[in-house]
């Protein structure tokens, strides 16, 4: 269980690691379904770490939103709702922390059930919707090694869809500079403001006979204010061990890190909301952003 300066630390930062919350032997079982998963001809093997360099040759790429293969990225989405990934990052002891920063029920994963991707992208050419037909996790997230790719700009955002907590569980040890998890402490307080909703977001609907529109729409105060995030905040990478978990606030200014390491970063993505999303996601921003949090979030410094 998290103690009072955890429950502070994530209030002040919008992140908190908790080292060795993942079971091991179960990342290991879940690293193999990786590895399982992929066609036996595939240029990637498993037992020769001087194959994991990235990107993807061209025929070993997928298109399927459900198990991406695609320049340096593996995206598992099958397995987010299989027993394994369900039973490692929505453990007994990993909901038990989740429901002591949201408070209310929680919403219940669904072994077997539909995985992220089911309906393909949010919009032709766009990002895969977390939150539609989505039974689990959002799956297991690799970055294969960048090799001499050029560094480019971190692709800093806030997430679109509707959850409240998030938070992504290193299947693998992940040193520095290996493709960890990247956020921007205290980003969290500064851009809830800037937001209509609470904890959705407006967007454009795509019309195929008007497609110069569509997607996700920001405020000019977000954009604003993000820039003023890049600029003054040191971002912090959330590398470790496997086992490791990092929990993290919907509005925090986060990007997938860029793995200048020989090794493949794995980690399990997953959303926890409570069966109060519905009503609380498009609640005004204008008040207490924790009125809807634990006591124990509500009361800490
Ligand atoms: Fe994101």
């Amino acid at each position: 269980m998290l103690d009072s300066n955890q429950i502070a630390f994530f209030k002040t930062n919008g992140y908190l690691i908790v080292p060795s919350a993942m079971d091991s032997g179960l990342c290991q079982r879940v690293r193999d379904l990786m590895w399982q998963a992929l066609p036996a001809s595939s240029r990637l093997q498993a037992d020769n770490p001087e194959t994991y360099l990235g990107p993807f040759p061209e025929q070993d790429e997928s298109s399927d939103e459900r198990h991406l293969r695609a320049g340096f990225r593996w995206l598992n989405r099958f397995l987010g709702v299989s027993p394994e990934v369900i039973s490692l990052i929505y453990s007994q002891s990993i909901c038990a922390m989740a429901q002591q920063l949201l408070g209310g029920r929680l919403r219940q994963a669904v072994v077997d059930g539909q995985p992220m991707g089911s309906h393909g992208c949010a919009w032709p050419g766009g990002p895969t919707d977390p939150a539609l037909g989505n039974d689990g996790a959002r799956g297991v997230y690799c970055t294969l090694p960048y090799g001499n790719k050029g560094r480019e700009a971190d692709g800093v955002h806030t997430d679109g869809h509707p959850f409240q907590l998030g938070v992504v569980g290193l299947i693998d040890d992940c040193p520095e500079d290996g493709g960890a998890f990247k956020v921007w402490p205290g980003s969290h307080q500064r851009l809830f403001q800037t937001f209509a909703l609470r904890y959705d977001q407006p967007r454009v609907p795509f019309y195929p006979h008007l497609p110069g529109f569509k997607g996700i729409t920001h405020t000019e105060a977000y954009q604003a204010e993000l820039q003023r995030v890049i600029a003054d905040t040191e971002p912090v990478e959330c590398h470790g061990k496997a086992g490791d978990i990092v929990f993290w606030h919907h509005r925090l200014a986060h990007a997938a890190g860029q793995n200048y390491s020989d090794h493949i970063r794995q980690a399990v993505l997953a959303d926890f909301w409570t069966q109060d999303l519905d009503q609380l996601r498009a609640k005004p921003v204008g008040e207490d952003m924790w009125d809807d949090w634990s006591e124990a979030v509500q009361r800490a410094p």
